[in-house]
């Protein structure tokens, strides 16, 4: 019998373990061929029929009777991963209060940006390197994206849409402006708030200090000679 007629008579080919088997020498993903067996005499074909058929265990059972439980995420500790945990937060913005229920993750700068619409305060790395989401908290300035929302609950939070009394602009404000301490902008804000923090810590005296106590915010534009020029005038002026 030739070969097409071989195949037409619904016999298997001598040496075929099972004509079934179509997709014979096709590897799976560790690299074994479909109609490998899997153990106790079965091949990964059956086994996996049977999975998919329902919880039929065949001559499988033991090995499933010692697989381990489901891992628990250590990360979320088995919580959903969104809507939870959360909890009732009071953020105090620039004299304004409001009350929001927040994920625990949701950072300052988000809840700033995305849930108060104030968009003053930029996103640049996200990760606590460029200074552009800089705010005071209390006084004190923080990167918003490192800090968590819920950890500032009640605390007084001023972003650069609040340092302006009405029309009258901060000093440091006017100081950057007349000195032309940007070019593009982004990274102003988080340098004006951070320079109002500067000046209240008082540590800085000289353009050396300055620049020490700056460095954490960056400016891709290089304004920086103006920046310290600005920060300076107002530093003499107190
Ligand atoms: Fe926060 Fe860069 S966005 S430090
Ligand atoms: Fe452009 Fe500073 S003014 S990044």
């Amino acid at each position: 019998m030739d070969t097409d007629s071989f195949a037409n008579s619904g016999q298997e080919f001598p040496g075929e373990p099972n004509a079934d088997l179509a997709l014979a020498g096709q590897p799976d993903d560790l690299g074994r061929p479909s109609g490998a067996q899997v153990g106790s005499g079965i091949t990964r074909r059956e086994f996996v029929g049977a999975a998919v058929a329902g919880p039929v265990v065949l001559a499988a059972g033991p090995l499933l009777a010692d697989a381990p439980s489901p891992a628990v995420d250590r990360h979320t500790g088995g919580r959903k991963p969104h809507g939870e945990p959360q909890s009732d937060v009071r953020l105090v913005v620039n004299g304004q209060e409001h009350r929001l229920r927040l994920d625990h993750r949701v950072t300052l700068l988000d809840a700033l940006r995305e849930r108060l619409g104030l968009p003053g305060t930029k996103k640049g790395c996200d990760h606590g390197q460029c200074g552009a989401c800089t705010v005071l908290v209390d006084g004190r300035r923080v990167n918003a994206c490192l800090t968590l929302a819920v950890s500032v609950s009640d605390l007084p939070i001023t972003t650069i849409e609040g340092l302006a009394e009405g029309e009258e602009l901060h000093p440091v404000q006017a100081a950057f402006i007349r000195h032309d301490g940007f070019q593009c902008g982004y990274c102003t804000p988080g340098q004006i708030c951070s320079a109002v923090g500067l000046l209240r810590e008082g540590y800085a005296k000289t353009d050396e200090e300055i620049r020490e106590l700056m460095s954490g915010n960056i400016c891709r534009c290089g304004a920086y000679p103006n920046i310290v020029a600005a920060i300076r005038e107002v530093l003499g002026a107190k």
